[in-house]
């Protein structure tokens, strides 16, 4: 079977729209007939079920997963002069949701086995500044909430979870999301729950800070023409929230699907690579991507591009010693686990209805590549 596979794609999405097109735009149709595009009822209801599935009592969509950060930030009143507390190993977009509101990033390190932060290293950055804990649920596995959780009440922080790339993932019975302050989360079409453009949401059960957020989102208007602060333009597409309905009633099946390619990638390359991704102890891995740790990372993905499997870097450069923060200070070494990830992950392909087949290739070539 492998004979015939010539590619494998890193991500390929067209399958799944061709199984979804007719569904959605029939909605589409009707969206259209009703002449309702914007903040009408499948975004109301999508927020619901939003709601209802992450296990929070409120969600408030907004236009992106970057907006759903900063509009968290600015509803939970963190601005200038004030530090959060995040993880170097995630997209840029996380800390620059916190300089979006003139808050200040502070760089705590990662676990070595998850990715995600470590919450030894967030106690020992904090400071009298800080506000804030901004904990990623990083490529679908959850970070130590519980743990978090604590040093948040001891210090009266508040925490923002970027819930972006891990719709669906649980630790100890609890989904993403519905732990911190906020939970936020895109749908950019690459994430476990995507549409196809863009589009976010903020989770929270604090009903004041609900009714914030719908005044931020709507350029702080108290009522039609009438301002009290400076807001913005953040909301979520009707045809967009009408398709993330249809997805979000299979979302259980696409995760089980993930989790199945990660297990028949595992068994196969366990023995092979330094390490490979496993799911929490009582909890659900989400699996938005496959990331690996492999010696000689780089000579192995350039064997898989010559082989024409496509792979990703996430992340090539840990956040703190980015250009833009050489102001903060930040030394190589300040943070190694997270520098030694960018030196040794490697992201495999994993996408919804992705073939065995593809996943027994991949699995072979890595097993030539070492042998
Ligand atoms: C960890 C993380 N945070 C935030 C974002 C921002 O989401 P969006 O692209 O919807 O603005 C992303 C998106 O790639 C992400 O991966």
């Amino acid at each position: 079977m492998s004979d015939v596979i010539d590619k494998i794609p890193y991500l390929d999405l067209t399958k799944e729209f061709s199984e979804l097109e007719s569904e959605w735009f029939e909605l589409i149709r009707e969206t259209g007939a009703r002449g309702s595009f914007i903040l009408g009822p499948n975004v109301k209801a999508f927020e619901k079920e939003v709601a209802n599935y992450v296990g929070s009592k409120y969600a408030v969509s907004v236009a992106n997963g970057t907006d759903a950060l900063m509009l968290s930030l600015r509803g939970l009143g963190i601005g200038p002069g004030d530090e959060v507390i995040t993880t170097p190993y995630t997209f840029f977009a996380t800390s620059e949701s916190i300089d979006m509101v003139g808050a200040t990033p502070v760089f705590a390190d990662i676990l070595p086995d998850s990715f995600v932060i470590d919450p030894e290293s967030v106690r020992q950055k904090i400071t009298k500044k800080t506000k804030a804990i901004m904990p990623v649920h990083l490529f679908g596995y959850p970070a130590n909430m519980e743990e978090l959780k604590k040093i948040a009440d001891e210090h009266n922080l508040k925490i923002i979870e970027d819930c972006a790339q891990a719709f669906g993932a649980s630790n100890s019975k609890h989904r993403v999301g519905s732990q911190g302050d906020t939970g936020c989360f895109s749908f950019y079409p690459t994430k476990v729950l995507g549409c196809y453009g863009d589009g976010g949401i903020i989770t929270t059960s604090d009903k004041e800070l609900v009714d914030h957020l719908h005044k931020l989102r709507n350029h702080g208007a108290v009522k039609p023409f009438v301002h009290d602060e400076i807001g913005t333009n953040s909301r979520l597409d009707e045809v967009q929230a009408a398709l993330l309905r249809i997805k979000l009633k299979r979302i259980n099946q696409a995760i089980n699907h993930r989790s199945q390619v990660a297990v028949n990638y595992s068994e196969q390359l366990q023995d092979v690579l330094t390490a490979v991704p496993m799911a929490p102890e009582n909890g659900i891995h989400a699996y938005n991507l496959y990331t690996v740790r492999a010696k000689n990372r780089d000579a192995l993905r350039q064997h898989l591009t010559d082989s024409n499997v496509g792979t990703s870097l996430c992340y090539p450069q840990p956040l703190h010693l980015q250009p833009v923060y050489s102001e903060l200070g930040y030394q190589a070494g300040d943070l190694p686990v997270a520098e030694a990830a960018c030196e040794n992950a490697l992201s495999l392909p994993v996408y919804p209805d992705m073939p065995k087949q593809h996943v027994d290739h991949a699995c072979k070539l890595i097993k030539d590549f070492y042998k």
